[in-house]
């Protein structure tokens, strides 16, 4: 009955430790990570930037590096697709201070209408975020007013994120674009709180004792070694 006692005691404090905002890195980084997941909260992150696109002058970012043999003729240019760095700054401002870099590819992926298959990676550069990204992907009709995308991964602080993006046009020519990001991001797994009944049988005394615990249902699959 003590070391039940003991055992329940335990669990309440791994409950009650807060966790820390640091990562370690490294394969054996990645695995204490995961098998910590299941006494760390989920949090939800808030980001805001501009991004900024330039298709010429001094100042590109994005080249084009594919078409189709339809891209010239077909109004929404359709295959045409550019490779691309372009900072994220705090401000339209593309002077103001950078977070970091949006780094993929888009490309015209509608008959019908300016509509762009976004892939991407964001990679922040400043403060708590540093060395972090998310994975961004999706559809964008870049003349609507309001354009939702999905965050489908993260690393870093980021890691199992998964999010929504929305995306507005701040400005827009023909040869650039600044566009106004606000990203909601969830990290890591759902973790379930679960409620456990434990039931002692000790001679002929019954001792009924309860706790929660907090568990996630998944588990972390060794890979066979292969020799
Ligand atoms: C585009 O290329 C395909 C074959 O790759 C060809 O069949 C088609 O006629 C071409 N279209 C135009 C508009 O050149
Ligand atoms: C971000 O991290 C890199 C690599 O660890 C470091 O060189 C750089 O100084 C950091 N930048 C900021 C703004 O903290
Ligand atoms: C688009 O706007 C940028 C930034 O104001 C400017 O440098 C560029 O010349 C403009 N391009 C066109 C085609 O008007």
């Amino acid at each position: 009955m003590k070391i039940e006692s003991v055992v329940l005691m335990l669990c309440a404090m791994v409950i009650a430790i807060p966790w820390a905002q640091s990562v370690s890195e490294g394969p054996k980084g990645v695995e204490e990570w995961f098998k910590e997941l299941p006494i760390k909260k989920q949090k939800v992150t808030k980001l805001h930037f501009y991004f900024h696109d330039t298709t010429t002058g001094p100042r590109q970012t994005a080249f084009q590096i594919a078409e189709s043999n339809i891209s010239s003729t077909t109004v929404t240019q359709f295959g045409r697709t550019f490779m691309f760095d372009n900072p994220l700054t705090v401000e339209p401002d593309a002077r103001s201070m950078r977070i970091g870099k949006g780094q993929g590819f888009f490309g015209a992926a509608s008959f019908e209408e300016p509509r762009f298959l976004m892939n991407l990676n964001f990679v922040f550069t400043q403060g708590k975020y540093n060395g972090s990204t998310l994975q961004f992907l999706g559809t964008n009709p870049i003349l609507h007013r309001v354009r939702e995308m999905s965050i489908v991964g993260g690393t870093g602080v980021f890691r199992l994120a998964r999010g929504i993006a929305t995306a507005q046009t701040y400005f827009l020519n023909d040869t650039s674009s600044i566009v106004e990001y606000n990203l909601m991001v969830q990290d890591k797994i759902k973790v379930m709180l679960r409620y456990v009944l434990f039931v002692f049988d000790i001679g002929n005394v019954f001792i009924i004792e309860s706790a929660f615990i907090i568990g996630s249902t998944s588990r972390i699959r060794r890979t066979p070694k292969i020799l």
